[in-house]
């Protein structure tokens, strides 16, 4: 357990650590949140996370101004505190506390969360495993692209993982891919690498931004495009990519091996680039 968390404008032991029973994120999830890799005491892909969460914000009228040197200053003071040299920042910011009602006032002071947990990433290396996925129905509201915390169908999903045994559920709507429950989902075929593109169907990760980048240094083509079940049971390779599981090779969806139930080369080498430009900056 960390020692620490952030709450507003202070710092406060973890235990203790509260929030009010009227918070609106607390009653309606009317709230945003980015989870952010550290790697090494690195914090990954810091600006691409915060102009993702201005993004949020400002789709759901949320008035907090960012301060991108406040909010490092929280984060490493934070990692100080609870000894994350590798792990995670999770940051939430609610709309703030009302009287229940759906209809929200403008002038609400947004309430700030802050805190860090230690977590060993899957990183290319001897360790570096792949992991068994399930495909499970996409149950959510229209607007993905928002991170919000109203995750209870991501959470039905991965909980179906859970009982089957699965890392991770991939989501299907009207027979083709979205995402997982919190990852992109990405295909190989041939030289094609296909994703989902970036629109209100998914979020668009940051993990996912990133390696867009890297994959131009390379022979693959990119294709953001909506693929079926079909193309991906029958892929030569999928992975996942998230801030929690950097680059996650998928061996097994449902009862179907990928690749034979084995680390696919053009994952790995992607993993590889993408941990050297997480390492180097
Ligand atoms: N989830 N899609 C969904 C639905 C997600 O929740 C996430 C991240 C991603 C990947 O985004 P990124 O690369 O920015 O982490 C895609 C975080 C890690 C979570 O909820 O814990």
């Amino acid at each position: 357990m960390p020692n620490f968390a952030f709450i507003n404008n202070k710092l406060v032991n973890f235990k203790s650590a509260k929030i009010h029973i009227e918070d609106r994120g607390l009653q309606f999830a009317d709230s945003v949140y980015e989870v952010i890799a550290v790697l090494d005491n690195n914090l990954i892909d810091l600006d691409f996370h915060l102009k993702r969460l201005k993004y949020s914000l400002r789709e759901l009228e949320i008035k907090f101004t960012i301060n991108k040197k406040n909010l490092t200053n929280i984060f490493l003071n934070l990692i100080k505190k609870n000894k994350t040299r590798n792990g995670i920042i999770y940051l939430q910011i609610t709309r703030g506390i009302q009287f229940r009602e759906h209809k929200y006032q403008k002038d609400l002071t947004p309430t700030l969360i802050v805190y860090t947990r230690n977590k060993s990433f899957n990183l290319p290396g001897k360790n570096y495993t792949g992991v068994n996925t399930i495909t499970f129905q996409d149950l959510r509201w229209k607007r993905r692209d928002i991170k919000t915390v109203n995750l209870l169908a991501n959470i039905i999903a991965a909980n179906m993982a859970k009982k089957k045994n699965a890392y991770e559920a991939i989501l299907i709507q009207n027979g083709k891919v979205t995402e997982g429950t919190s990852s992109n989902i990405w295909i190989i075929k041939r030289n094609n690498l296909i994703t989902h593109p970036a629109n209100s169907d998914i979020l668009k990760g940051v993990t996912r931004t990133s390696l867009l980048k890297i994959i131009k240094k390379t022979k693959l083509k990119l294709i953001e495009k909506q693929f079926t079940h079909n193309q991906l049971i029958n892929a030569d390779e999928v992975f996942l990519t998230s801030s929690g599981s950097f680059i996650t090779p998928i061996l097994k969806i449902d009862n179907k091996k990928i690749n034979n139930g084995k680390i696919g080369n053009i994952t790995l080498k992607l993993a590889e680039m993408y941990t050297e430009a997480c390492i180097n900056g």
